[in-house]
């Protein structure tokens, strides 16, 4: 094709005209999208192995999910909370069930579940736990990526994510993430919750050492202290099961729930949590227009039946084997490091060979798209709907990426 006639290079050039340059996307401009695959504005197809950084766990465009969009589109999009719709009881009630705990609390934005984690535990800490007023602290991972907002990356460890945007927000104590004896000697009597990303996905799909995250959570029962679990990019299936907490038997006392709950198409998000400590919020105290709407809800509750089947977790457990051991050929070939959870991969790049960047250029002209994180990394999280087939041909590709 004549490089004049693609429509790519006037299109990148326009979005970068045109936006804040708060991103840096690979120059691929997708137009279409069906399960694994997108097709790009010239008609090329890609593999996803990014999936929406796991907001697309059940693949583009799932049949069911756009039904039930569809369906509400036609009938109520919106009502604001002012107002009980018929599609929330029902969402509330069948993801309270998934996450076997009382109570849903509906937003919308990962960082909006991560906000409301902290606002109610800080109250659960005032009301409940008795702390001093206005002194209640969290205790939070050193390399953790709980979101965007001024509060969030206050506790942030990632100078990108926080230099500049003080005054920060206190109240939180950073500690090294797999160090349990440091994160028992933070707490004190005025702490409420420990935060954690139960596998820190952003910092390179960082997996917890073993019996960390049963020892946090003993930790947190004997000194009073809510274990709070971001599963916003680990929950939901990605991992082999649907918290990533599973994987040690632990339960948290809030769940934060974000991405794949809107099945790629709505943003939902949401903390759930037993009554004694999400019942501390009151009328007026919290709450988004939009948490909750009635489009979120119809798509959410058939995201929660879709898990409910077990067989997204099935295959992620059974396809993130073939992937460990196709990435794990390549030690030596290129790769420095791999870590593996269910279909979710990190995987370091001798970095003397390439960036994680260049690596994800090169993957992207091989038609497989991942997005790079810290330099050297690649993390890969296909939709759960891949096959054994695309695995293997995402693998081929990394492999001929690496061998130059
Ligand atoms: C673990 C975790 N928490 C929170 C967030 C923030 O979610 P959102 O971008 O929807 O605000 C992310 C996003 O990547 C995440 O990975």
């Amino acid at each position: 094709m004549i490089e004049d006639m693609l429509r790519t290079p006037s299109a990148v050039r326009d979005a970068e005209r045109y936006t804040a340059h708060n991103y840096h996307p690979l120059p691929v401009v997708i137009s279409s999208a069906e399960g694994a695959w997108l097709t790009d504005v010239d008609g090329r197809r890609y593999l996803d192995c990014l999936a929406g950084y796991s907001a697309l766990n059940f693949g583009h465009r799932h049949p069911t999910l756009i039904r039930a969009a569809h369906e509400q589109l036609d009938r109520l999009t919106l009502t604001s909370r002012a107002f009980i719709h018929d599609q929330f009881a029902d969402f509330c009630r069948e993801l309270a069930a998934l996450c076997g705990k009382d109570l849903v609390l509906p937003m919308n934005t990962g960082a909006e579940a991560v906000e409301t984690g902290i606002k109610v535990a800080r109250k659960w800490g005032y009301q409940v736990k008795g702390v001093t007023p206005g002194q209640a602290n969290i205790i939070v991972a050193d390399g953790n990526f709980h979101g965007r907002t001024t509060t969030i990356v206050s506790f942030s460890t990632d100078d990108d994510a926080r230099a500049d945007f003080g005054p920060y927000t206190p109240g939180f104590t950073v500690v090294p993430y797999g160090d349990l004896t440091a994160l028992e000697a933070a707490i004190d009597e005025n702490t409420v919750a420990v935060l954690l990303e139960p596998i820190q996905g952003e910092q390179g799909v960082v997996l917890p050492p073993d019996g960390y995250l049963p020892g946090v959570r003993r930790v947190c029962t004997d000194r009073n202290v809510l274990f709070v679990a971001d599963e916003i990019q680990s929950g939901l299936g990605r991992t082999g099961r649907t918290f990533a907490c599973e994987h040690e038997g632990v339960v948290p006392d809030l769940y934060l729930l974000g991405k794949a709950l809107g099945g790629g198409i709505v943003p939902v998000s949401a903390v759930a949590g037993n009554a004694d400590v999400l019942g501390v919020l009151k009328p007026g105290q919290h709450g988004s227009t939009f948490g909750g709407n009635p489009l979120a809800c119809a798509v959410a509750t058939e995201v929660v039946r879709l898990l409910a089947t077990g067989d997204f977790q099935r295959r992620s457990t059974e396809l993130g084997e073939r992937l460990r051991a196709g990435l794990e050929g390549l030690l030596g070939k290129g790769l420095v490091a791999v870590r593996v959870r269910g279909l979710w991969a990190g995987v370091d790049i001798d970095p003397t060979l390439m960036t994680g960047r260049q690596a994800c250029e090169r993957l992207m002209e091989r038609g497989v798209l991942a997005k790079d994180t810290h330099g050297s990394t690649i993390r890969l999280a296909p939709p759960l709907v891949i096959t054994a087939d695309e695995i293997d041909h995402a693998v081929a590709q990394l492999a001929a990426v690496l061998a130059g």
